[in-house]
């Protein structure tokens, strides 16, 4: 069974007031069908878990160290981020990838701290707009899927939630056409395993998240712009609610 996840990323947006926000919005209503997580920056998850502890909603950090502990400044490891109780932590979105260097290796590396401290990692994949017109996209995607996927065990892969988001869909206002991002999950699926939770991500939206949760292999979303608005989020989560949860 893999039950719908959408997960807010913050980036590096949002206050103490937004998560203050947030949380009367998420905690208006109880939740059933649909989980839910929050991931705002590394410096609101202390608040974020006095709000959100005794709750439906889980929560995580943006990033993690591919490093145990050390001499490492300004980074944070997979332990420091189990302290604070988090779920998960999203690893490898391409924005990291672009801006930091992160290679498929480091990312693998950040994906086994990551479960060895038992948080669940949401890796990132996805090809830019020129890999997409060359024709590129299963070819990109499955090597940064098989990059981590092949160097973990079963246990941990059952662990594993992944997240599609092509690069030229994210923060643009064109989201894929959900057939076409269906089919990518698709292969996603066969390099992983039948209950992985594959979530879509780029310019997911309360317009078009039923069209990506109807498809097959879309197990929830990845959401920026539209989780920084608590009413549009909890909108989000009430279209997903009302989708049943796909049973395999
Ligand atoms: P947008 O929803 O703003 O396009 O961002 C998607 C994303 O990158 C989530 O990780």
């Amino acid at each position: 069974m893999r039950k719908t996840l959408l997960v807010a990323n913050w980036k590096m947006n949002g206050s103490l007031d937004l998560l203050s926000q947030m949380h009367e919005a998420l905690l208006a209503k109880s939740y059933s069908g649909v989980g839910i997580a929050i991931c705002p920056p590394f410096i609101f998850l202390p608040q974020t878990q006095n709000l959100f502890k005794d709750s439906q909603i889980a929560y995580g950090a943006q990033d993690v160290s591919d490093q145990d502990n050390g001499a490492y400044t300004g980074q944070i490891s997979a332990k420091m981020l189990s302290q604070l109780a988090c779920d998960y932590v999203i690893i490898g979105h391409s924005e990291r990838r672009q801006y930091c260097g992160e290679t498929d290796k480091i990312i693998a590396a950040k994906c086994q701290r990551a479960l060895d401290a038992g948080l669940v990692p949401i890796l990132c994949v996805g090809e830019n707009a020129t890999q997409k017109q060359n024709g590129e996209t299963e070819a990109i995607v499955l090597s940064q899927v098989r990059s981590v996927v092949d160097s973990l065990t079963t246990e941990q892969l059952e662990k594993l939630v992944i997240a599609y988001e092509p690069i030229w869909a994210i923060g643009t206002g064109l989201a894929a056409n959900p057939l076409d991002a269906n089919k990518v999950h698709e292969l996603i699926r066969k390099a992983s395993l039948q209950t992985t939770r594959i979530l879509y991500g780029g310019s997911a939206n309360a317009e078009n998240i039923r069209e990506f949760l109807m498809q097959p292999n879309i197990d929830g979303a990845l959401i920026g712009g539209a989780a920084l608005k608590p009413e549009v989020f909890v909108q989000m989560i009430n279209i997903s609610e009302a989708l049943c949860t796909k049973v395999y």
